[in-house]
């Protein structure tokens, strides 16, 4: 080997075989592990413990001295937020930070189709790549427990398996950009109230078959590179900093080697902050300033504290290696891999994408009388009312606002589609939020009416009672206690009068189609006298346009609910059993406890039997129907070692193309501890032509009839009879096939 030292001319150095040159930790070639030990190795206490906390409200430094550069994360997860200042909240005021936002991920999940979840990973991947960004905030799993969460918008439903399928590709798509997804938040974050002081009391049972897999999924399937841990505690402890949750379970079983990122102020105490689990400190003392020294970020718990504590040898150096290595992992996959792709933003193909995404997510929950499709035939009068026709929805709902080039509201999208072919007139029907700000990114939109309730109901009114097709589109917002982070809404009910509004369209023309915006499910007591309800979500960058696809039929409705519409806030069990939100303990701790286990949305739903909701979990209907035919196992008995295929056939009954999204569920008839009635283990969406039939081919191992046995801290499947249950949604059984485990 040549020695290096003793060459001095660059002109020389230039000729030296590569491993001469270039150190392990920058070399490409050499494996990453290599390359962490080798960072690892050459690198101060000083540096090490610098690696572990913010410099700034979103970036953390790398090692300048090395060439490894910073750390930027980004909110995530529905679009890249626009930058903020160094300190502050505030944005930044860039004219070029713009994004495309793609619908909420409610939305993402109700598409039950991992390849849309695979488009949406890799283009909001490419358009943090494109910003420079080391790390989306994002995706979100947290299970739908009640739908009074402010942020279930941002989560995908109330079921494991789906949330577990559909986070996969998200994370993947992500990924492959060079852009590390995080994964939020770890772990039982299900509501926004008191978030930063309820402590989560659950059993075993429920955390390992409700809570965990989506989890559990992102990082042995997905293989996410950073974890976000939650604001809540349970056990005891903060979920940023949680010995059970993430050094037992993350890091112990699930083998997670990646880096654990505190969400914003989700770090509370130096000592479980270094022993417990978290590697990278973000956001403590929020707005950056008020600890009183000159440095804020100095004096983070992983700070200054941390090697204060080495320094004076209270504690090692074991668990500061172990943090580094995960965050030399980190850069090595992101921001040192110089393979990665250059990434892309506001390109056609991420409208595209958006809008796509948009028109599989979008449910028809109920179309009486085949008002939709709208036919424009014989140019008819439209009025379109409400005012989530017209309000920007992509500003506002905490950190996941964004500034994006544009946005098409559903009027705007309706008008264009409608073009030539239809007159559309507009009435505003009530004034709920008229504000459009966050963080100084403003809408710039005047929504101001002052108007009373009567006059704008009375002006709608004789709008609909004149036109052919009457559209209302209301729903929530993104203002506090609606669809908003850090706060819950107040009940189920539609707020700011739209019940009467509807009501009242309904008396004046029959053909009311009611679009529900929203991230959460709605009390509808109109539901009988409107014909037509769509679950329209937030759609982000090309919402009016994905809407409007679907209303004119052309697109025909493939969506299916990630989670159960309930009558009443009652019929869910959160609030029938619990006592959400709880109240404080002595400390100013809610005690909430998950009384209800495992038995969350169609769970608790097929256990009541009495107790119908509204719409079921898995429903959406079509413009077109689907026949099922008889389903049938390929045996009798499956062996615990082996699987079993069920089959079956679905025809395109009606006269247009569509989707069926086909779903398999797994009964368990007897078991040594309570079962649900079904649980889903597998789906299919089916694409098929007027009058075709395909056959539908599911299979199923010994995973999908496991329990979780909290006595044993095992999964078991227990030997016995088992029904594969074929559905079209959870309250629409269409066939059921028995058979035995051996
Ligand atoms: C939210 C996270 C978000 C972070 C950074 C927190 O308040 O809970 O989801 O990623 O802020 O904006």
């Amino acid at each position: 080997m040549i020695k290096v030292k003793t060459l001095v001319a660059g002109l020389m150095l230039s000729a030296l075989p590569l491993q001469a040159q270039t150190p392990i930790y920058l070399d490409d070639n050499q494996p990453i592990e290599s390359r962490v030990e080798d960072a690892l190795s050459r690198m101060t206490v000083e540096e090490k413990v610098a690696l572990t906390h913010a410099q700034s409200k979103f970036c953390s430094p790398g090692v300048a001295r090395l060439g490894i550069p910073e750390f930027w994360m980004t909110d995530g997860p529905h679009g890249i937020r626009p930058e903020v200042l160094w300190d502050e909240w505030e944005q930044a005021g860039w004219t070029n930070d713009s994004c495309v936002a793609y619908p909420a991920l409610t939305c993402l999940a109700a598409t039950w189709s991992p390849e849309m979840s695979y488009l949406y990973g890799k283009s909001i991947g490419e358009e943090a790549r494109y910003r420079n960004k080391t790390v989306i905030l994002g995706p979100g799993v947290n299970i739908y427990r009640t739908p009074l969460n402010g942020r279930n918008f941002e989560y995908m439903g109330e079921d494991p398996y789906l949330a577990s399928r559909m986070v996969v590709p998200y994370v993947q798509g992500v990924q492959e950009n060079g852009v590390a997804a995080c994964v939020k938040h770890y772990a039982l974050n299900n509501h926004e109230a008191n978030r930063h002081t309820t402590n989560v009391i659950v059993d075993d049972r429920a955390l390992y078959e409700i809570y965990l897999p989506a989890f559990k999924a992102a990082v042995q399937e997905g293989k996410t590179w950073t974890i976000m841990g939650s604001y809540n505690q349970y056990k005891g402890q903060h979920g940023c900093h949680n010995q059970y949750l993430l050094n037992d379970i993350l890091k112990g079983e699930w083998g997670f080697d990646g880096a654990v990122v505190s969400d914003w102020g989700g770090t509370h105490d130096t000592n479980q902050a270094i022993t417990n689990g978290l590697d990278m400190e973000f956001g403590s003392w929020t707005d950056g300033l008020s600890n009183g020294a000159s440095n804020a970020y100095d004096n983070y718990y992983l700070a200054m504290p941390y090697l204060q504590r080495i320094q004076s040898g209270q504690v090692g150096t074991a668990e500061l290696d172990d943090k580094a290595r995960r965050i030399l992992r980190l850069a090595f996959r992101t921001n040192m891999n110089r393979n990665r792709p250059y990434g892309s933003m506001r390109s056609p193909e991420h409208y595209a994408a958006a809008r796509k995404i948009g028109e599989e997510g979008i449910v028809l929950l109920q179309n009486n009388n085949q008002v939709l499709p709208i036919i424009t035939t014989n140019q008819p009068r439209i009025a379109v009312i409400g005012e989530n026709a017209v309000k920007m929805m992509t500003v506002g709902g905490g950190s996941s606002s964004l500034k994006v080039q544009r946005e098409v509201s559903p009027l705007d999208g309706i008008r264009q589609r409608a073009a030539g072919q239809a007159e559309v007139l507009y009435a505003r029907g009530y004034v709920g939020d008229a504000s459009g700000e966050y963080n100084g990114v403003v809408t710039g939109q005047n929504l101001n009416d002052i108007r009373s309730a009567e006059e704008l109901l009375a002006e709608a009114v004789q709008l609909a009672s004149g036109v052919d097709y009457v559209i209302f589109v209301g729903g929530l917002n993104k203002s506090k206690h609606q669809d908003c982070e850090d706060s819950d809404r107040t009940g189920l009910e539609l707020p700011y009068n739209q019940d009467a509004v509807i009501s009242a369209l309904a008396r004046a023309n029959k053909n009311l189609i009611v679009v529900n915006v929203s991230g959460n499910a709605v009390a509808m007591p109109w539901v009988k006298e409107v014909p037509a309800i769509v679950q329209a979500w937030f759609l982000g960058s090309e919402a009016g346009n994905s809407l409007a696809s679907v209303l004119f039929g052309d697109v025909n409705p493939s969506g299916k609910l990630p989670f159960t519409f309930p009558a009443r806030l009652v019929d869910v069990p959160a609030h029938q059993l619990g006592e959400y939100p709880g109240t404080p303990d002595e400390y100013g701790i809610y005690q909430q406890n998950y009384n209800e286990g495992i038995f969350v949305g169609y769970r608790w739903t097929d256990k009541q039997k009495k107790v119908k909701p509204l719409f079921p979990f898995g429903h959406g209907l079509s413009y077109t129907t689907f026949a099922y035919g008889k389903p049938k196992a390929d045996s009798k008995t499956m062996s615990p070692y082996g699987q079993l295929t069920i089959t079956v056939p679905i025809k395109n009954t009606g006269s247009r193309e569509g989707q069926e999204v086909v779903q398999l569920y797994i009964s368990d008839k007897k078991s040594s501890l309570p079962r649900p009635v079904k649980e889903l283990k597998a789906f299919n969406k089916v694409s098929l032509q007027p009058g075709e039939e395909k056959e539908i081919t599911f299979t199923i191992d010994k995973e999908s009839l496991c329990f979780f046995d909290d006595a044993r801290h095992e999964w078991v499947a227990e030997p016995g009879q088992f029904e594969a249950i074929v559905a079209a949604s959870a309250g629409d059984v269409r066939g059921v096939v028995p058979f035995a485990l051996d």
